[in-house]
């Protein structure tokens, strides 16, 4: 049982942090965010990471964590253990820094000679959690304390890679993105 809640409070509380990935797949385009600069003979960041598919992604975690939050009571009611409610600045560690990450990770592999849609492995499925936990830890540190546990942490950092090449697989299949990773 209490691994379960583990599992549960973990998905819940990175919700909002995975949403943005998947928005920004469907809401991206437009301008890109280097503007098309290069830095040497490659691109800062690609045709890849867009102003649009950013905001469009950000205010999906946000909108999600406020959904969450208002259904949270009920839900942990029916679960009969708590889960965590987002504080504003939880939503926004969580939101932003999932989107920071994803555009950090392209900055790296652009550095690293890895053209657009190039795998990477373990920053494709990490980056997000790399900058958004410690954003939040930033933003919100009593919230951060309260529920990202040794044991929540331990099973975001495995649940996540499982979670992001499921999604990516699927929205592949269903023609929404380039590859599968
Ligand atoms: N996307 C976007 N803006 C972002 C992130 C993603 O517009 N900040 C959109 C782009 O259309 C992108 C798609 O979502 O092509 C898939 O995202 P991702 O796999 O992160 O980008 P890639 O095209 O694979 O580029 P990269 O190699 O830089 O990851
Ligand atoms: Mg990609």
């Amino acid at each position: 049982m209490a691994v379960l809640e583990t599992i549960a409070i973990a998905f819940w509380a990175m919700l909002p942090a995975y949403v943005p990935n998947n928005a920004a797949v469907l809401a991206g385009g437009g301008r890109p965010i280097d503007g098309g600069r290069t830095w040497g003979d490659r691109r800062v960041l690609g045709d890849g990471k867009t102003w649009r598919g950013t905001a469009m992604g950000i205010v999906a975690g946000l909108a999600l964590a406020a959904v969450l939050t208002v259904i949270e009571p009920s839900v942990s009611d029916a679960l009969g253990f708590p889960l965590p409610a987002f504080t504003p600045f939880a939503a926004l560690g969580l939101a932003a820094g999932a989107m920071l990450g994803d555009i950090l990770a392209s900055f790296l592999k652009r550095r690293t000679g890895r053209q657009r849609g190039a795998m990477f492995p373990g920053l494709d499925q990490l980056d997000f959690v790399v900058v958004s936990l410690p954003l939040v830890a930033l933003l919100d540190f009593d919230w951060f304390r309260e529920w990202f546990t040794l044991e929540v942490l331990f099973v975001v950092v495995v649940l996540t890679p499982i979670l992001h090449v499921t999604t990516n697989v699927i929205a592949y299949k269903l023609g929404l993105k380039n590859e599968p990773w």
